[in-house]
């Protein structure tokens, strides 16, 4: 494969990438793109970039399309990270919920990756509730979302390795939440019983995802322009129930992107939470693109 990528075909590919998943790259990306996409190009015997975009527009429904964005997307992630969001959820959301006597408890990891996020959500309840028994609903329900596809498979089938493990897990609770199966370990039904996921790009519509009490949209935001990320917090904010809380990225920030939450900090760590009388529902600004346009 060519691994160099000329000016043209780098602001085509550019360009697709922002209108198809808001990813936005840089002026000097060049060989990120090449060694994310190295392996599709030697897999579809496809010589450069430049090729791979003619045939995308040549076939715009192959799937190629999907499986480019997954090539490029970003999955970092790992168990309770940054402590944090986690400390907040035990020490200040919950005890709050259990006073409400809420029906329904709703939580939405809206980049879940490979699922270390939901579960670890998952796991703090079942500290919560091991501590203190009937403090809140049954009805507890987790959905993780992402674009996607093969990290939304990771996150079904639950199964982990070594190293994936070693990531922010104490022993404790690797022991409690996890079933050894040879070299691989599975988190156990009682974890997995209260998340599903569901594949969404968050460029798109929110309005059959249904209330939220908590959303963690953490560390995606990073990736996108100032103009989206103002669509999605607003977007966010709709899908939240009256004094919902919002937990971004440790380098992530609401400033300048909305006006929608009050930021509630403790102990270190900072949660937002929605206003009473937060923005009105709208459909999203940034429609499904096509390659189209150039
Ligand atoms: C760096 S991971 C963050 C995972 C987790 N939230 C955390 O903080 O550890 C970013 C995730 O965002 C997803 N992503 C990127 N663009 C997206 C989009 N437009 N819609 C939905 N998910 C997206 C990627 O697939 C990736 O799994």
């Amino acid at each position: 494969m060519n691994q160099s990528i000329s000016a043209r075909d780098y602001d085509s590919f550019r360009q697709f990438l922002e209108e198809a998943c808001g990813i936005v790259l840089g002026d000097n990306k060049q060989y990120l793109v090449a060694s994310r996409l190295n392996r599709l190009l030697k897999e579809l015997d496809v010589s450069s970039v430049g090729e791979l975009i003619v045939q995308l527009k040549k076939q715009p429904r192959s799937g190629l399309r999907e499986r480019i964005i997954d090539a490029m997307t970003t999955n970092e992630t790992f168990w309770f990270r940054d402590n944090h969001p986690y400390e907040l959820l035990k020490d200040l959301i919950l005890p709050e919920l259990t006073k409400k006597r809420s029906s329904q408890l709703k939580i939405w990891s809206a980049a879940s990756s490979s699922g270390q996020e939901p579960y670890s959500i998952s796991m703090i309840l079942q500290e919560y509730l091991k501590s203190r028994p009937g403090s809140l609903t049954n009805n507890i329900q987790i959905l993780g979302t992402d674009i996607s596809p093969t990290m939304l498979e990771m996150c079904r089938s639950g199964v982990y390795d070594a190293l994936a493990l070693s990531r922010g897990l104490s022993p404790e609770r690797k022991k409690r939440f996890f079933q050894q199966q040879g070299d691989l370990w599975q988190v156990t039904d009682e974890i997995r019983n209260r998340v599903r996921f569901s594949e969404l790009n968050l460029m798109n519509s929110y309005a059959s995802l249904g209330q939220f009490d908590i959303v963690f949209c953490r560390n995606v935001l990073i990736y996108f322009s100032s103009e989206l990320k103002r669509d999605i917090l607003r977007r966010i904010s709709q899908t939240l129930a009256p004094g919902g809380y919002l937990f971004l990225g440790s380098t992530e920030t609401i400033a300048s992107y909305s006006d929608d939450f009050e930021t509630v900090r403790h102990k270190g760590g900072i949660v937002y939470q929605l206003k009473s009388g937060g923005s009105t529902p709208t459909t999203p600004s940034f429609p499904r693109a096509t390659l189209d346009r150039s």
